[in-house]
């Protein structure tokens, strides 16, 4: 899709223009950005599909993982859409409140799983690393080059790379705006695998269809204590674990997966 794709300007609700969801598998939900004519550059509008539709998915029971993808085999994103951030002033940037929608990613509850091939650059790297894991091609290759812009990453590429990766290489890569290849991400701890380029939506969906068979309270409270280890103190992510852990003995799945184990029998999720 292009950018004189035609839209329903002037209705409501208008159809997205840059961001498709699929259901491939049962329970996991494929969301595809499509800009390839930028190299799936991030504008405000996509961001604001991508955020909307990743809001709808979260709400969606039928939807327990989500594997996100940059449509094409050249970028997963090549960054912010730097012709659109040219036109920025601080007012803008501070009164339009663009950026928020990160915040919101952030705030998403599934699992999200990140299918890169190619290009994951500037705000397309930070898209990759504000999801849960990321399946990179062999040709992925990631970086924050926007101090090459005259700017610095500004969607959470100095606190996720360098937690990720870091402060030595993180340093390095954020000051000299050089990458890193797939197999150096995978050995820093970026990247959850890698894998040949042809295989890499089929891979992220395996991974997303294995979390999806789980139980998805217990996925969700998962992914909430992971996320604050990257936050909290210790004592305080310690105590944080704990108690999602005992909450976890007030649903159903708690009681069919320990039921079952003792019974010998493949467990039925209810995800209640
Ligand atoms: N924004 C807008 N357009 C972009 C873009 C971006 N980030 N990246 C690529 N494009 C466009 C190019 O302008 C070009 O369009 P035209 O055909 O109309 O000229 C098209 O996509 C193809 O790009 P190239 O011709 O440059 O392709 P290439 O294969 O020669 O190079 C690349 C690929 C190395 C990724 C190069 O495109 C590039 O360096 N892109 C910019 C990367 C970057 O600096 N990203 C950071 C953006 S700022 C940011 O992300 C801020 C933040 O933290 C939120």
């Amino acid at each position: 899709m292009t950018d004189s794709a035609p839209t329903t300007a002037g209705s409501q609700d208008p159809a997205p223009r840059y961001v498709h969801v699929a259901f491939p598998i049962e329970h996991v939900a494929l969301v595809t950005f499509d800009r390839q004519d930028a190299l799936n550059a991030l504008n405000f509008a996509l961001l604001a599909e991508l955020t909307d539709a990743l809001e709808r998915l979260d709400r969606d029971p039928a939807c327990r993982c989500i594997v996100l993808t940059g449509a094409g085999e050249r970028a997963f994103a090549a960054g912010a859409d730097i012709k659109e951030l040219a036109r920025q002033t601080p007012t803008s940037l501070t009164v339009d409140d663009e950026f928020h929608r990160w915040e919101r990613i952030k705030r998403i509850r599934k699992p999200i799983v990140a299918a890169v091939r190619g290009a994951a650059l500037g705000g397309g790297c930070e898209l990759a690393m504000a999801c849960d894991m990321i399946v990179a091609a062999e040709d992925a290759q990631f970086g924050q080059p926007e101090i090459r812009l005259g700017v610095m990453p500004g969607a959470g590429g100095t606190q996720r790379l360098t937690r990720a990766i870091g402060k030595a290489k993180a340093m390095e890569l954020v000051l000299t705006g050089d990458n890193i290849g797939a197999r150096e991400a995978e050995a820093r701890g970026l990247v959850t695998r890698v894998v040949p380029a042809e295989a890499t939506l089929e891979a992220a969906l395996a991974l997303a269809g294995r979390i999806a068979a789980l139980p998805p309270v217990a996925v969700v409270a998962a992914k909430e204590a992971v996320n604050r280890a990257q936050e909290l103190s210790l004592e305080a992510g310690l105590e944080f674990e704990r108690r999602n852990f005992f909450l976890l003995f007030a649903t159903d799945d708690q009681q069919e997966g320990m039921a079952a184990f003792s019974e010998k029998r493949p467990p039925t999720w209810s995800g209640r």
